[in-house]
């Protein structure tokens, strides 16, 4: 299976795709492209040091969203893969690649859906939401992506404790590395072997059991 990674910032999602496509945990799966709309991400340097094929265009460089939106599609459609990857990015996707890619756009959301998804939560924004409301269980969420925003059939989720003592930050970092680096390796290998089935807007994995979360 080839896979476009879209990116806009520090990649550590990029990174464990990468990491897992090195060491066996994802099968059948090959980098096609890294598409960031900022040039700035440091996820394009880790495109560079996996001599991952990559492309930067940002919404700035075009007169209009609608040129900016139609170029993204003819990137992906260039690129050719079979599933496109959102791993921290920032750009809606529009409806136009929506639909050219049906059931083939996947995202990792860091956060149990449906709490503290959807417009505004985003980043540090969706941490900072869960521990102004106290709730004791956060998470990190892997689903498809269709129109509207985090409403697409879920596909992953792996719980994490909130801790008293968590600021955004350490929230974060220990959602990223406890369910996000985890479930979104996961996703796009049972993707790759067929293992997932999307019937009436659920998401039927072959095989499933929650000892596959690890
Ligand atoms: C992650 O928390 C992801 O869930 C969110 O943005 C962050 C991206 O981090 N959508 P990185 O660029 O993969 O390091």
């Amino acid at each position: 299976m080839k896979i476009a990674v879209l990116v806009s910032g520090g990649g550590t999602n990029l990174q464990a795709i990468i990491d897992g496509i090195a060491n066996g945990t994802i099968t059948n799966t090959e980098i096609c492209l890294v598409y960031s709309n900022n040039p700035n991400a440091y996820a394009i340097e880790r495109a560079k040091k996996a001599g991952i094929p990559y492309a930067v265009k940002s919404p700035k460089e075009f007169e209009n969203r609608e040129e900016f939106n139609k170029a993204l599609l003819a990137t992906l459609k260039e690129a050719d893969p079979d599933l496109i990857v959102l791993a921290g990015c920032l750009v809606v996707i529009p409806e136009i690649v929506v639909k050219a890619f049906p059931n083939r756009i996947i995202n990792i959301h860091p956060s149990l859906i449906p709490s503290f998804c959807g417009t505004g939560f985003y980043g540090l924004k969706v941490h900072e939401k869960v521990l102004e409301r106290g709730v004791r269980v956060s998470g990190a969420t892997v689903h498809f992506v269709d129109e509207g925003t985090d409403t697409g059939p879920i596909i992953l989720q792996k719980a994490v404790y909130v801790r008293q003592d968590d600021t955004p930050e350490t929230l974060q970092r220990r959602i990223m590395e406890q369910a996000e680096w985890k479930i979104m390796p996961l996703a796009i290998d049972l993707l790759a072997n067929d293992k997932i089935k999307v019937t009436d807007g659920k998401v039927y994995i072959d095989g499933y059991e929650e000892s596959i979360l690890g």
